[in-house]
This record gives structure tokens, sequence and C-alpha cells, in this order.
């Protein structure tokens, strides 16, 4: 059985004094026991999440990280290395975000997610289509394609390592969400895209949804066969809200 996992996005939001409170907010919460909990703050506000979180199921994440394991000479970046010893366990790559905003090509996608496992952190692999590309029938070849280079060097058991979130594109921050069915029938793909090649190792990978996940919605999408928790942005700004979106993964059998 794969455990669900919820994941807070807190993309670059948040100041020294929001963050505190939001902290406080979040252990406050009654956290369900069988559900992987992480937030990912902006790299800045790492450690004080660490220090406000103890003992906390709540673990970390980074939002992003370098595409090279170790230190060296790349003004800006911060190494899945650095990640690690400021107490992240989880990181995530290729958000929409950073592939179209920042260019993130699967290439480097691929050698983000190579670093991240090489210093022992799991990446959170983000694929999906934007809303053309749905329109235009083309979401399993984007998606496809997007995880491709992913398991052309690391295998089905390499992906199993990290997690896959499955993010439409128009879903992200805009409220629109995709049904339960539409979301179920995209992570069926991808883990029967996965069980081609190997069977075991597809029905362990932990599939997330994302886009525009709320306490309302979280219910129905998560009870989904192939939906195995979510990575939530804007409502995980919201401690009350991020709570019961945890809740409601520990409520699915
Ligand atoms: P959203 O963002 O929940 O605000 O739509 C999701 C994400 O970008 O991971």
């Amino acid at each position: 059985m794969r455990r669900p996992l919820v994941a807070g996005n807190w993309k670059m939001y948040g100041t020294r004094h929001s963050i505190d409170e939001l902290l406080s907010g979040l252990n406050a919460q009654q956290w369900p026991e069988q559900v992987d909990l992480l937030i990912a703050p902006p790299a800045l506000y790492i450690q004080q999440c660490r220090e406000a979180l103890g003992q906390s199921p709540v673990r970390l994440a980074g939002q992003s990280c370098a595409w090279q394991a170790e230190s060296g000479a790349l003004t800006g970046e911060v190494s899945p290395a650095q990640l690690r010893d400021a107490g992240c366990e989880y990181v995530l790559v290729g958000h929409s975000e950073r592939r179209s905003l920042f260019g993130e090509t699967d290439e480097v996608v691929c050698r983000k997610f190579a670093a991240a496992l090489a210093c022992g952190l799991r990446p959170i692999l983000c694929v999906g289509e934007t809303q053309q590309q749905r329109d235009a029938n083309e979401t399993a070849e984007v998606v496809g394609r997007q995880l491709q280079v992913i398991l052309e060097r690391f295998g089905v058991a390499g992906l199993a390592q990290g997690v896959v979130a499955y993010e439409p594109v128009w879903a992200i921050g805009t409220g629109l969400t995709a049904s339960p069915e539409q979301a179920q029938e995209v992570h069926a793909m991808i883990r029967a895209r996965l069980a081609l090649l190997d069977d075991e190792q597809a029905q362990r990978v932990q599939i997330v949804y994302g886009g525009s996940v709320k306490a309302e919605n979280a219910s129905a999408l998560f009870s989904m066969p192939d939906i195995d928790g979510g990575l939530v942005g804007g409502a995980s700004l919201n401690a009350d809200e991020f709570g019961a979106i945890a809740r409601a993964a520990g409520q699915v059998q």
C-alpha cells in the first residue's frame, strides 16, 4: 500500500514574521499519522522552519536545486547537498514555473533529479500539460516525454526513489482544479506507462496531484485510486487549510 503524501509549496511568499505565524499555525494542527507531510519554504527560511518544527512530523523540502550535487561556482544557486545539510529530505524538480519562466528543459530537470538522488534527497518530479496541449489532446505525449528522460536514466526503480507530481499547468494558481476523474485518468496513465516497464515498482511510486488543491476538493481528489496525495501551493500558506488537506489524505483508505 502506498502512503499518501501532502506537500506545501510556499513558492516565493513569506517574511520572517509571516513565516513565524504560519509555523505556529502548523504546530497547532493535528497531523494524521499515516501521511507523509512536508513543506517547501523559500530556501532562506528553511532554517527558521527547521527550528520551529522541532519534532513535528512535517518534513522539509527545497523548491528547486542546482543541477550539480556538491558545492561549486554557481552564483545564486543552492546545491542539493546544502539543502540536505539544512535539514531537507525532499526537493521539487521541474515545477512548471521553473520550466516555463526559467527555461528548465527536461535534460536540466533530469540533472537536478540525479543531483538530488546523489545527495540522498527524494526528488519530487513535477509534470503536466498546458491548456493548449490539453486542448490539442497532447496530455499523454507531453507527460510521457517529461517522464521519459528520467526513466531512460534511472528506470522505474530510480523514479520510485522520488515522487511524481502531476500538475496540469492550467490548474496551477488559477483556481481551476482538474476534476477528480480528469486527474485520475492522467495518474492511471502514468502508472500504466511505468507498469509496462516494471509493474512491481510502478505500484510503489507515489503520484500526487497539484493544481488548486484546497480543503474543499481534497477528499474527492485523494479518494481516487491512483492519486496518492497532493502538492499544494496557495492553500498551503494557510495552516488550518493545509492541516485540513493533510487530514483529508489521512482519511482515505
Ligand atoms: P496551487 O499551486 O495549489 O496554488 O495551484 C500548486 C503548485 O504550484 O505546486
